[in-house]
């Protein structure tokens, strides 16, 4: 048994050149895919979040220049996450059904700058209630299901009515993303979409974000009692089955790296859009590794936004979403 002269095939010829690994290129990302979450403050003034290092707070003065920024950068879609003062925080978050709250607040001002940019937001209680839980508690600090969903569905329909785009229900409550889709039909809001979180997980890399709306301090207890475990994968198809047949346009697989393997999981199950979050302890990482001289920033976030478009995502909320768009030349 003689061994052949040559390999059958130099698969290192497609990478040659970079003509060619363009034209070899399986997967492409650009500004299109992403969803740049922004936090915003109650104040005048930009408050920089210290264990987010560059994501700042935005009034709602600066918030216009925010989706300006966005547009130009070819970002599609902002989400939006607000930083209720704490004298306004309840047991019941009852801020969150104010259609004057800093939510709806924020909608305005960014369709005021920018129309046609769209706008997704969070319904989940916590940034407003004074427990720090997505829902309404019992005396045991459990949270309530079906009660939380009945205020979930009046958020959704106040953030709606506001002009939000696309409602994104974060709280993992049972039967939430059926009971929005009915009230926003009967509403007449037949156009506005839901992106589930369906299969959100009770994660150790929430930290930054709990700083940035506050929360961190407030949380009683923990959120495993709604949000997944990280060994379960089977339960997350479940989850996304569920909310698919309630309604849910899209759905989104949260955190981002560490569950790329159900990114993919879904995709190939339901061939429906999905998003990845990749959270704020992912970003964090990120830019302490950069900071550490670990890796080049530049090149540490595109190669993590690649991996999601390679595991099947449609696109991914980043915290560095306007930076990358711009690498893209966006
Ligand atoms: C809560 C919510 C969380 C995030 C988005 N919505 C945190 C939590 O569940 O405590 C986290 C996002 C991030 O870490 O970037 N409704």
């Amino acid at each position: 048994m003689t061994h052949a002269a040559f390999p059958a095939l130099r698969l290192r010829r497609s990478r040659r050149y970079a003509w060619s690994r363009a034209m070899f290129a399986e997967n492409v990302l650009t500004p299109a895919n992403l969803i740049w979450p922004l936090f915003i403050a109650w104040g005048d003034v930009e408050e920089p979040i210290a264990s987010l290092p560059g994501v700042s707070r935005w009034p709602i003065a600066m918030i216009g220049d925010r989706a300006r920024e966005a547009k130009a950068a070819g970002i599609p879609c902002l989400a939006l996450f607000p930083n209720t003062p704490r004298e306004l925080r309840s047991d019941d978050g009852r801020e969150a059904l104010n259609p004057d709250n800093l939510m709806c607040r924020a909608i305005k001002a960014i369709k005021d700058a920018v129309p046609d940019i769209g706008v997704l937001t969070d319904v989940a209680l916590d940034p407003y209630t004074s427990h720090g839980h997505d829902g309404l508690v019992d005396a045991q600090g459990r949270v309530l299901n079906d009660p939380t969903s009945a205020v979930l569905v009046e958020q959704a329909l106040v953030q709606a009515h506001a002009g939000s785009d696309i409602i994104a229900p974060s709280d993992m409550m049972d039967g939430r993303v059926g009971a929005i889709r009915n009230a926003l039909e009967a509403a007449g809001h037949v156009d506005v979409q839901i992106m589930a979180y369906a299969a959100k997980y009770a994660s150790a890399f929430y930290g930054p974000f709990r700083d940035a709306v506050d929360t961190r301090g407030l949380l009683k207890g923990d959120k495993k009692g709604y949000q997944m475990s990280p060994s379960n994968s089977e339960e997350a198809l479940r989850e996304v089955a569920l909310d698919l047949a309630e309604g849910a346009d899209s759905v989104m697989v949260k955190p981002g790296l560490p569950y790329l393997d159900i990114v993919r999981l879904v995709k190939d199950r339901f061939g429906v859009p999905v998003f990845a979050y990749q959270v704020s302890g992912e970003y964090a990482m990120i830019e302490a590794a950069a900071a550490v001289g670990a890796g080049d920033r530049d090149a540490l976030v595109l190669e993590t936004l690649m991996s999601f478009k390679r595991a099947g995502a449609s696109g991914v909320l980043t915290y560095h979403a306007l930076h990358a768009a711009r690498l893209m030349g966006g």
